[in-house]
């Protein structure tokens, strides 16, 4: 919500037409309807306006992209620039608001986050631009930069179990997708699974300028044996998605004959999050998707 807010006020100080105004105010709307059919993942119908990564962004559903860079482009980055730049976008050091991104986040680096923040909440800093009104933007900032970080959902990194490359085939609309003998689809790992599967479900949106997948809902089909999982990461193509960090927090023990797609309780789901990323150059009918993990192993 607060980057609503700095982006209407950059409208403001920038004197639009009201034109342009009236044009902004359709494609948050047409944005904001739309985040509804994504947040609930339904098929819109012919309605359906996939979203820039930005409205994505505006909205709470935050994309990680690839650079560290792009990451403080779209956190701290736009927060400066909206709050900071009349000192720090100029010739006070350090220069992490000025006009070019890659030299501010140079200058970012020369001092740290936590002294960042302390000055951002400080209402004596900046002759009245640092203050606790600042607190939830900063934090926002914080989280999603944080967030975005190599290993930033606390994966350990250490990997037993990969899949083999299976095609997305991935449209706009949500689809499910499965490994139907994981026993004998496993290139790294056991392979006395017990006749287990794996589903998920996947979706693209290629209407941004960066095409960005969501993987979401990965569930557990066991067969006659009971199945330990942890630590679940995403590769695309063969390449580790650092930025998909959605399922590193799982650890499950899911028991014997549960079969996630016929309602049972409990039921085989591994999470109810979604990874969603950028991969430029998507070719979501002919890209494949790996599932690896720190442990899938019968017990
Ligand atoms: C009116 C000018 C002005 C504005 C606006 C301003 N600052 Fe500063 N800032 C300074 C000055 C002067 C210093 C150096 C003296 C000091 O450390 O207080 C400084 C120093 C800093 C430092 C250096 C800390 C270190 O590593 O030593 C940080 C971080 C900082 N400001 C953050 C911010 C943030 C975040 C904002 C926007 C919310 C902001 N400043 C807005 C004038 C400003």
């Amino acid at each position: 919500m607060a980057g609503n807010n700095l982006e209407v006020r950059g409208n403001v100080k920038s004197a639009e037409t009201p034109a342009r105004s009236r044009g902004f105010a359709s494609r948050l709307l047409i944005g904001l309807s739309s985040a509804v059919c994504i947040v609930l993942f339904q098929n819109c119908g012919t309605d359906f306006v996939p979203l820039s990564e930005s409205q994505l962004s505006s909205l709470g559903q935050f994309i990680c992209s690839p650079s560290l860079q792009e990451n403080f482009n779209k956190t701290y980055y736009s927060f400066a620039r909206s709050n900071c730049a009349a000192c720090h976008g100029t010739s006070q050091s350090p220069r992490f608001a000025l006009p070019d991104a890659a030299l501010s986040y140079s200058q970012f680096n020369n001092t740290d986050q936590a002294t960042f923040k302390e000055y951002a909440l400080n209402p004596s800093h900046g002759g009245g631009a640092g203050g606790l009104k600042n607190e939830v933007a900063i934090n926002l900032a914080e989280s999603r930069f944080d967030g975005c970080k190599s290993g930033g959902g606390g994966g350990s990194g250490l990997v037993t179990a990969r899949t083999t490359p299976l095609t997305l085939n991935a449209t706009n609309n949500i689809a499910l997708r499965s490994f139907t003998t994981l026993d004998s689809q496993l290139e790294v790992g056991s392979t006395n699974l017990g006749g287990a599967r794996l589903h998920f479900q996947v979706r693209v949106d290629t209407a941004a300028a960066v095409p960005a997948y969501f993987i979401t809902r990965p569930s557990l089909q066991t067969g006659t044996a009971s199945v330990a999982v942890r630590g679940i990461t995403i590769r695309i193509n063969g390449n580790p998605i650092s930025s998909a960090t959605a399922f590193t927090m799982v650890d499950r023990v899911i028991p014997p004959n549960t079969n996630p797609l016929a309602g049972q309780t409990p039921n085989g789901n591994l999470s109810t999050g979604s990874a969603v990323f950028e991969f430029p150059g998507a070719n979501p009918l002919t890209d494949t998707v790996q599932f690896e993990f720190e442990l899938l192993q019968a017990q």
